[in-house]
This record gives structure tokens, sequence and C-alpha cells, in this order.
């Protein structure tokens, strides 16, 4: 029998004793021994549930009970889940996490003192909810050299620019409702300033390379600013505007990561992922384009994810015990002004001609509302920054293009 503690016991982690509770004999069949939980770590005391005698309020219970194997941490946040998670290692216990945060700071550290206590570190859950895509990058896509990755990581947005694209409703009645129904926390920021997004494309961008980039200095922007009319200029030109984290490796062997909202063509595969959905595109050498698919966010399909970390440890698979990260060097970290893609632009005013000067030979373009807005040819972040500041026109927004 595989013992278990579970750290915080919210949404994530009552999903995860449920899973373990309900589906006890399926599991038990399938990996060849029996899955308990001695005990779940939390602050407040569950009279009503029936998990409530295996809660616990001290964390050294469970790093001194030699019978727990296995940590699963899913508190959220750094502290002290960063803590608890290096102190169960060093104690040679494994440790699942679905904290994209904690993975995303100290995976590099945490992953070297598994390795050193022979135990493992694994976090399907931290990326993608319920899609397997941490496994898939660590044992299928072992043998390609992932060169980029285009994902939509975070439900709560994608659920929100989803609503704004059916039209007639702006961001802030929309983010309202998605707080009323739960899709969206009451503290937002995280997940409509990109930095949720962010985190999880630094951790896949570290699976593709080995290199763990600091998520608070890459490129990060949010969906505060998009407009009703963001949303009919994405229709009119035949696109979708979805919240995208992007790696890619340069033609130097850097690494570009960044997350912004982006017009995303009806022939990309991520056009189609909407509401809480999430998708990830992994362009390799080998393979071309690999799509995952599912639930990124919920209780239940995050906390299979969880569990299925468990049932690894417990079937002894180790591809992932060879993981090593270094953490970013600034040569690693390529200049994102040297960034190239397609924009579209929009600017206050109706005189084409005046934008045809500045821009050249642009794409598909409309006047509408005294507003012009265009899609251009391939331009560097910093061409793009100059062309703009050339334009005798206010700026109204720009998007890059997938
Ligand atoms: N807030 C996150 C999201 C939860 O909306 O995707 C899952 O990481």
């Amino acid at each position: 029998m595989l013992n278990v503690a579970l750290l915080g016991f919210g949404v994530v982690g009552s999903g995860t004793a449920e899973i373990l509770t309900e589906n006890r004999e399926l599991i038990k069949k399938r990996v060849g021994q029996e899955v308990n939980i001695k005990y779940i770590l939390d602050l407040r005391d569950f009279p009503d549930s029936p998990f409530e005698k295996l809660i616990v309020h001290d964390f050294n219970i469970i790093l001194n009970d030699p019978d727990v194997s296995v940590v699963a941490e899913m508190m959220g946040g750094s502290h002290p889940a960063y803590e608890f998670s290096k102190a169960a290692l060093e104690a040679g216990k494994s440790v699942v996490t679905s904290n994209k945060e904690c993975v995303a700071k100290f995976g590099d550290e945490l992953l070297k003192i598994a390795a050193k206590n022979g135990c493992r570190y694994m976090f399907e859950a931290s990326v993608g909810g319920g899609i397997p895509i941490i496994r898939p990058m660590m044992n299928d896509l072992t043998p390609v050299n992932v060169t980029a990755i285009s994902g939509i990581l975070n439900g709560t947005t994608n659920y929100i620019l989803t609503k704004m694209s059916a039209g007639g409703v702006d961001f802030a009645t929309v983010l309202a409702n998605a707080q009323e129904k739960g899709y969206a926390e009451r503290n937002p920021s995280a997940d409509v300033d990109g930095l949720d997004a962010a985190r999880k494309i630094v951790i896949l961008t570290a699976l593709a390379t080995g290199i763990i980039v600091d998520a608070d200095s890459i490129y990060c922007e949010g969906i505060t600013k998009i407009t009703e009319y963001d949303m009919d200029v994405a229709e009119t030109f035949g696109y979708s505007i979805k919240l995208i984290g992007r790696f890619e490796k340069t033609k130097d062997g850097k690494i570009l990561c960044m997350v912004s909202p982006r017009f995303v063509s009806a022939n990309n595969p991520l056009y189609t992922v909407n509401d809480v959905f999430n998708g990830i595109l992994v362009s390799s050498d080998m393979l071309d384009e690999t799509m995952f698919y599912g639930r990124g966010a919920g209780k239940l399909p995050t906390a299979g994810a969880v569990v299925a970390d468990i049932l690894d440890i417990v079937s002894g698979l180790d591809s992932i015990k060879k993981l090593e990260w270094k953490r970013a060097d600034a040569e690693d970290v390529a200049d994102i002004s040297e960034y190239s893609c397609r924009r579209v632009f929009t600017f206050e005013g109706t005189d084409v001609n005046k934008i045809e000067a500045v821009f050249g030979n642009i794409g598909q373009l409309v006047v509408n509302e005294g507003k012009i807005s265009f899609v251009t040819s391939f331009m560097t972040e910093k061409d793009a920054d100059e062309l703009v500041a050339k334009c005798d026109m206010d700026l109204v927004s720009k998007f890059r293009i997938l």
C-alpha cells in the first residue's frame, strides 16, 4: 500500500481525495497496489467532510511519518508550498504538484533535490489542467527537437474572450459574469494580466529546452484592454483573438518566450479552442505539429492529473526522474525587439493614404467608426514601434498575428 499526504484541501485537493476514494478499486487493479490517503494538511477544519479525520494542521506530522512516501502539494502560491515541497523531497518523499507558480519559480532547484534524494518532483497538473502535456513532452517528444509552442493556457481568459467574441458585451461585464459563475477568481489579476499563462509557457519552455526562464521577466500582456471594436475587427478579417503563450527557438538557438493576446487565423487549430478549454500546439523537427486539447482548469480534470502523477510513482515509471533544468542566463534569452510577425493595427482616423505612406504594402484593411484597422506584413517589434511613432495618427490597439 502506498500512503500519500495531500497538502491543501481546496478545489484540487478535494478533487484528488474524491478520485483516490471513488476509484480506489480501479486504481488498485490498474497499478497493482492500494493508494491510501493518510493525511490532509489544511489550515481549516472540515467537520462535515468524510475526510474530516484525515485533516492535520502541522506539516511536521507528515514530514516525520516514514509511512508517507508521496506528498501531493495543491496549496497554490509560492510559500509555504516551496518550503514544504523542499522538506518533503529532502526527506526522500516524492512530491507531485498542481502549483505552476512553485514549479516556474523553484522547479530547477526542486528537481535537483529530488534527483539527489532518489525521489521525484512531478507536475502534470501545473499546465493544461487535465490535458496530458507534461508527460508527453517528457516521453513521446524526447527524440524530437521542439522548435515552437503556442498555447491557450488559461481557461479563465479563454472563457472571457469567447464570450466577448459573441458580441455585445465588454470585458468588465464578462469578467463580472465569469466571477459569478466561479470561472474567474475574485482577484483575477494573475489570469487576466497574463501571469498565469506566463508561468505555464515558462514550464513548457523548460521541458522543450532544459532551461527555465523567470516568468516575471518575459514579455507579458493580458486581455484587459481588448474592446468590442477589436473583436469586430478580428471577425471582419477572419480571425479570433486568443491569449497566447508563445515559445520559439530563434535561429541562433536562443529562447523567445512571451504572452500576449493575438489574432489567430481560422486555419490554425487554436482558432476553435473556446470557453474554458485549453489548446497547446507543439512544433518540432520530426513530428511537425502536435495538438493537445482539453479542459485546462477545474476540480476533477486537474485532480486527475495529480492522481496520474501519483500513479506514475506507484508504477515506478522513471522518465521524468532524469529531468534537469538550468536557470536561464542573459545569453540564453532572445531580445524581443527582434521578434518578427505580422500584426494588426488600429489607428484613430480615416486617412488610408497616411497609413500606406508609413506602413507601405498592407494587407486587409477596414475603415469603420472613424478608425482604420489593417494587417501588416512581417515586421520586428522594433520596426513596428518605429513605424507607429512615425505615423501622425493616434494608435488605438495593436495585436500580433499567430
Ligand atoms: N486560473 C487558471 C485558469 C486555473 O483559468 O486556467 C488553471 O491553472
